[in-house]
This record gives structure tokens, C-alpha cells and sequence, in this order.
């Protein structure tokens, strides 16, 4: 089993509504695809996991390019950390957040955060 040491979870909801307003009709899919072609490149397969998740309310930060990304270590005190990306930002969120252990607040959902005691 391997031992990871973040999680990343992105929400790639799609509800057929109308406007369009969930993650999976703006950029979720794209940012998905992105992680899946972004970890390899950089060899973290075996230290992160990415996983699709549901909504959690928080489409309505995103832009039509965007989704909803949180993301789970790689340290204890950075807890969990919430960003509205688009697929451009994946980059830097590998490299500074998971990588270098520096969130990355010019994208970071300031509303929402978790922290571990
Ligand atoms: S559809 Fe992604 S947070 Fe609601």
C-alpha cells in the first residue's frame, strides 16, 4: 500500500442545471485532468492521491474555468486547504503547495479551511 503524504480531492459535480453553475460544467474535469497528467510529470503518483468529490457548495466561487480543489497535507499543520482553481493553477499548486509545503493564497477559498489540533 502505498504511503501517501497528501490527499487531493476535486470536485467535478455536474448536475445538467441550466446555467451551469457546478464545478463539473465550468473547470473541474479539466483541473481532474490536469492533477492526473501534472502528478506524473513530476513523479508524486506515489505520495498524493486525487480523488473526484460531490459538491460542497462552493461552485459559486468559480469562475467558468474553475473548480473547487481541496487538498489534504503534505504536513500536519497545513491541514486542509481549499482553492478555487482553473487547470493553469495546478502547476503551481503542486509545486508550492504539495511540493514546498506553501499554500498558495492568491488562489486559496478563504472561506473555508480545516485544521488538525
Ligand atoms: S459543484 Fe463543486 S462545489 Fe458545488
Amino acid at each position: 500500500m502505498p504511503d501517501y503524504a497528501a490527499q487531493v480531492l476535486v470536485c467535478t459535480n455536474t448536475e445538467n442545471a441550466e446555467d451551469r453553475r457546478h464545478c463539473g460544467d465550468k473547470g473541474g474535469r479539466e483541473v481532474r485532468q490536469m492533477f492526473n497528467e501534472l502528478l506524473v510529470k513530476h513523479k508524486l503518483l506515489d505520495k498524493v492521491t486525487v480523488s473526484n468529490v460531490g459538491c460542497t457548495s462552493q461552485h459559486k466561487f468559480c469562475n467558468g474555468a474553475q473548480g473547487n480543489v481541496i487538498v489534504y497535507g503534505p504536513r500536519h499543520e497545513l491541514g486542509g486547504t481549499w482553492y478555487t482553481a482553473s487547470p493553469d493553477d495546478v502547476e503551481e499548486i503542486i509545486t508550492e503547495h504539495l511540493v514546498n509545503g506553501r499554500i498558495v493564497e492568491r488562489i486559496r477559498n478563504a472561506e473555508r479551511s480545516v485544521k488538525f489540533s
